[in-house]
């Protein structure tokens, strides 16, 4: 039976609910004698810094780099709207994307038929809707340097952030896109603004070059980025693939996100370089909703997210990627009945909290096992 260690990093807000959900799922494929998934649980966001002043620690760091794979639920929250800049409750997310060297951060948007009517969108625009965002996630205005705020003196403050590429980054993130692109519909659309940015010069040629060397077979488009945000809302089911740098990859997919009806819905999958030995990545799942602390501790929280972000994780990491289809089959399945937590309940109530929603998948998946 293959063994695995996961790392579970609830976090703040929603996150421990939407955890508490895939650990249902979690002893189950123990129990089951599917796989044996060992589980250690440490703090990340608001609640690390509560507990030791930093938003993660080093030794829930430790335990992150000797993981098969990390489950993360959300961080954040007012409560730790005035904590040193430092510490913020997300500085433990991105430490964990950067030092795991987590750059490619996959967040595939589908519209399951039964929420199709939940999407602000027309039924028809967004029905069977089935596309991949590639994020580059190590890398741009998230972590360039200089990152400051610095006081002129005459009364005038600058702030300034970096936007930083260098080729390895780009090539790296577009072979993802390429590849995946390969297992889907075979088209890439590279997003950037070159119009504007020196970076987005450089994207676009290096697409460009890895295209032409590596993969003649795929479509490839370039797509300047605030045009893709506009077709992403006019006609989506245009797009298979969408590589694109971390901001404007962090802006689509949350916009991608509501063309699936909610926030709710999306999960995500953070992959790393392959192990030169072991091939294995290392890798973090999280859903791409985040704390809402508007909305904690009620029960009314969707589950999906995480439990789509637990299926990502099946599959990329766990070798499982059997179980993860039928998890997905289940999670649709359940939509399909009609059950609706708040977010997707459209001008209904809601008929499910958030345990109820997982427990009726764990249900369905037992039944199709
Ligand atoms: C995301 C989130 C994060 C980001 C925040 C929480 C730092 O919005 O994963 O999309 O900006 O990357
Ligand atoms: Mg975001």
């Amino acid at each position: 039976m293959p063994s695995f260690n996961l790392f579970l990093l609830p976090g703040d807000g929603i996150g421990p609910e939407v955890m508490a959900e895939v650990e249902k799922f979690i002893a189950w494929f123990n129990k089951q004698g599917i796989a044996k998934l060992e589980t250690a649980r440490g703090l990340v966001g608001g609640c690390a810094y509560d507990a030791h002043g930093k938003a993660i620690s080093e030794e829930h760091m430790a335990l992150a780099q000797s993981a098969d794979a990390v489950l993360f639920g959300a961080v954040g929250g007012p409560k730790w709207d005035k904590v040193p800049y430092d510490v913020r409750p997300e500085a433990g997310l991105l430490r964990l994307r950067k030092d795991l060297g987590l750059f490619a951060n996959l967040r595939p948007a589908i519209c399951y038929p039964a929420l199709a009517d939940a999407s602000s969108l027309k039924r028809n625009v967004v029905e069977g809707l089935d596309i991949l965002i590639v994020r580059e996630l190590t890398g741009g205005v998230y972590f360039g340097e200089p990152k400051t705020i610095t006081d002129l003196g005459n009364g005038q403050k600058r702030g300034i952030d970096t936007q930083v590429y260098d080729t390895f980054e780009i090539e790296r993130i577009s072979r993802v896109a390429f590849d995946l692109a390969r297992t889907r519909r075979n088209k890439v659309s590279s997003t950037e603004k070159r119009n504007v940015m020196k970076t987005g010069v450089l994207w676009n040629e290096v697409v460009t070059r890895i295209h032409a060397e590596e993969y003649k077979d795929v479509q490839l488009e370039h797509v300047l980025a605030d045009n893709c945000a506009m077709q992403l809302v006019r006609w989506p089911k245009q797009y298979d693939v969408i590589v694109t740098d971390n901001l404007f990859g962090d802006v689509l997919s949350d916009v991608a996100a509501m063309l699936t009806g909610s926030l709710g819905m999306l999960p995500s999958a953070s992959l790393g370089a392959p192990n030169a030995k072991t091939k294995r990545r290392k890798s973090l799942y999280e859903p791409v909703h985040g704390s809402a602390p508007d909305i904690a501790g009620t029960g009314a929280a969707n589950p999906i997210a995480m439990i789509a972000s637990f299926a990502m994780a099946l599959r990329y990491s766990l070798g499982l990627g059997e179980w993860a289809g039928k998890l997905d089959a289940a999670i649709s399945a359940v939509l399909a009945k009609g059950l609706r937590t708040k977010d997707i309940a459209g001008d209904q109530p809601a008929n499910a909290s958030t345990s109820q929603m997982g427990d009726a998948i764990l249900k369905e998946l037992k039944a199709a096992a």
